[in-house]
């Protein structure tokens, strides 16, 4: 077959004569400019280091040219290197490959930087306003090229974006291992992110932007959907006519309406940036848009009474809407927000009383003054909160760092002892019922991108969970009837947005029986093509992040981040097609450790040995880790496995007399 145009453009890599200027397309929603951190000779080396991708002769058009990018937006993109194709996940045979699970990975690249999928892709921003997928266009065209000549005895090595290159390997080695953001521990502040981000050296990978594995806004709304359905059910009662008031309609904030709609509340969500609702609203993930307060509180009051689950969305600031409902009486029944408080200083939040547009300016050029109004707003933010919990209404923080920085602008958030007034959603809800055992958020995608093969996957899933779940024991009998039923609906809820993929909260044995019968699925031919396994960073075993997953971790270990390390080492050897190990996914640079796999399926017999022997790993270790912290439900699970499984010895924590110990040290 001849080769197409986007197949050769592949495979040229970075071409030798200079491409076509790219205009700055003014309809796609760009990163904001990044603050200006790197003194005149720090500039210099991040010139020099931008050009080390080309060759000499080109240095002389290029060296002014990324020097403007620098000054304008803080950053050297290299946008006239964006590739003249469009960019979506195309099946997995149109890619120009020698090892399909080279190809698949394209693919799941091909995705992350879909313009439909990414929140800002001229920029490789993919989600959470600065998770990256690569520093600029000359690492993109390399990856892609060295991915379309490697072969399976071959791993690319990946550096914060930066291929390092193919080394020789085997068949059973990671296709590529990826590190993002790995710094020295002393040199972990957002400023070192800024400027070693700006010198070309490293980058915040977020969690699945970095890695490969973004499936889109679906990927968090069923973790959403069981939040906000078990948030509801603390409240008591039905959750129709529940009212749930929220912020953000980004990359993965805007599953929050979705999940109320599943869960069968009426939410409503605060979005400053109209072209985020907007995309939101025209993916059908909100069912209405309102930007007038006066005309919203009736519209709530209206939707609480009729109890029919529906999605409002107000564009504007969520302060003013937390105030209102205060003023107003409006009784709230849950509460959160899902702004990206992770990067508060470079766009994540939005203060009060600025426009868009000029919080932009200020953030670039008067960062110090920025600062102060994003803490004066968070001041504000959680003064209203309280008055609303004080009349009982359930809030809590959503993993994005709300109640740590809320904290640290000296918002009332902390109680006597210190700690936080409200809990994060993995202390009360993820971690106990989830994660503790063995539930985590474990997804698959299509590679022939076709949506009947999704639908048969689908069926498969409802098939082997109806069967587990005959025989599941009491502790996690709930959690696989609402998973079930989340699997049972998933198609009718439309929730692909760019790759045929789903996702699943399941256990190791669902994980792994699903996968299983996947590959025999695929093998028979009743899937047309392979599959991609794969999850979120946000599970059981693969983060450590001391306020948000491992926030239920009481032993004082959740400052430790072995596991988290050791997770992607052991996925490393036990069949992973990549891995990927990072700083800072979800709540910020420094804050946390995180990383997960990506594992292509084809039917073959190695692929049902990895399935076994990677995905018990993957889940197991941090269920032994969890039960070693002394969590119950990890105890329940790790002695419940390794009464099945011969080979699986995990040590126990003995429990010490809580009085004994008292009297120790009196
Ligand atoms: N724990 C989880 O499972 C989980 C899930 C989803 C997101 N998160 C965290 O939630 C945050 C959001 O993620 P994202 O991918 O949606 O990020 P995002 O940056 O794509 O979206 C956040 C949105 O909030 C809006 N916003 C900021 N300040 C605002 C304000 N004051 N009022 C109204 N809107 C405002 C922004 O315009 C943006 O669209 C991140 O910190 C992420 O790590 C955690």
């Amino acid at each position: 077959m001849p080769r197409t145009l986007f197949q050769d453009e592949i495979l040229t890599g970075i071409p030798a004569q200079l491409p076509e200027a790219k205009p700055y397309d003014k309809a796609i929603n760009h990163a904001p400019k990044r603050k200006d951190i790197l003194t005149k000779e720090e500039k210099l080396l991040a010139l020099k280091n931008a050009l080390r991708y080309f060759p000499e002769a080109l240095h002389a058009q290029l060296a002014p040219e990324f020097a403007a990018e620098l000054k304008e937006y803080g950053r050297i993109y290299m946008y006239r290197y964006r590739p003249s194709y469009k960019i979506y996940a195309r099946p997995i045979d149109e890619y120009p490959a020698k090892s399909r699970q080279a190809a698949a990975i394209m693919a799941m690249i091909q995705n992350n930087l879909d313009e439909r999928v990414a929140q800002h892709p001229h920029e490789l921003i993919i989600y959470g306003g600065n998770g990256a997928i690569f520093q600029n266009w000359a690492q993109y065209r390399l990856v892609m090229q060295y991915l379309a000549t490697m072969t399976d005895e071959q791993t690319l090595v990946m550096y914060s974006g930066h291929p390092l290159g193919l080394f020789p390997s085997h068949k059973d080695a990671p296709r590529v291992i990826v590190t993002n953001g790995m710094v020295i521990p002393n040199y972990s502040k957002p400023d070192d992110w800024e400027r070693f981000n700006a010198l070309g050296v490293s980058q915040y990978g977020q969690m699945t932007a970095g890695s490969y594995m973004y499936i889109g806004p679906q990927g968090i709304v069923h973790g959403t959907t069981i939040t906000v359905m078990n948030a509801a059910r603390k409240q008591g009662g039905s959750p129709a006519g529940k009212l749930f008031v929220t912020a953000g309609l980004g990359g993965m904030s805007g599953a929050q309406p979705k999940a109320g709609n599943i869960a069968g509340v009426v939410s409503v969500t605060a979005e400053i940036n109209p072209k985020a609702a907007e995309k939101r609203y025209e993916q059908g993930w909100v069912d209405e848009l309102h930007t007038d307060l006066d005309a919203l509180i009736p519209r709530i009051k209206e939707a609480v009474k009729a109890a029919k689950p529906v999605s409002l969305a107000y564009v504007g600031n969520v302060v003013d809407l937390w105030e209102r409902l205060a003023d107003e009486n409006i009784k709230v029944d849950l509460g959160s927000d899902q702004t990206s408080l992770h990067n508060p200083w470079a766009g994540g939040y939005y203060p009060v009383g600025y426009s868009l547009e000029e919080s932009k300016r200020m953030m670039a050029d008067e960062p110090g003054k920025f600062k102060e109004a994003v803490q004066a707003s968070l001041r504000r933010h959680v003064a209203a909160v309280n008055r609303l919990a004080a009349k009982g209404m359930y809030f809590f923080d959503y993993g994005n760092a709300f109640l740590l920085e809320s904290s640290r602008a000296g918002a009332d958030v902390l109680k006597a002892d210190g700690t936080f007034r409200y809990p994060s959603y993995v202390q009360d809800i993820m971690g106990p019922l989830y994660f503790d055992y063995g539930f985590g958020p474990f997804r698959w995608v299509c590679m022939s991108e076709k949506p009947e093969d999704l639908a048969k996957t689908d069926e498969i899933a409802v098939k082997v969970l109806s069967e587990i779940a005959a025989n599941s024991p009491e502790e996690i009998a709930g959690q696989m009837r609402d998973n079930i039923h989340w699997i049972r609906e998933a198609g009718r809820n439309k929730l692909v947005v760019g790759s045929q993929a789903r996702i699943l909260y399941a256990d190791c044995e669902g994980r792994t029986q699903i996968a299983l019968a996947f590959n025999e699925a695929i093998r028979k031919g009743e899937i047309s093509a392979p599959i991609v396994l794969g999850r979120d960073h946000h599970d059981v075993s693969g983060t450590d992040s001391p306020f948000r997953e491992t926030s239920n971790i009481y032993d004082g270990s959740r400052f430790t981040a072995d596991m988290a390390v050791q997770n992607v080492i052991g996925d490393g050897f036990r069949g992973a097609t990549w891995v990927s190990i990072h700083n800072g996914g979800g709540v910020g640079w420094g804050e946390v450790i995180n990383g997960g796999f990506g594992m292509v399926i084809d039917g073959s017999e190695d692929s049902a040995r990895h399935i076994r022997e990677m995905l018990f790993w993957d889940v197991n270790n941090g269920i032994a880790r969890r039960s070693w912290a002394r969590n119950s439900g990890a105890r329940f699970a790790i002695e419940r496995e390794m009464a099945r499984t011969p080979g699986l010895k995990v040590t126990l924590p003995n429990e010490a007399d809580e009085t004994l110990i008292k009297n120790a040290l009196q």
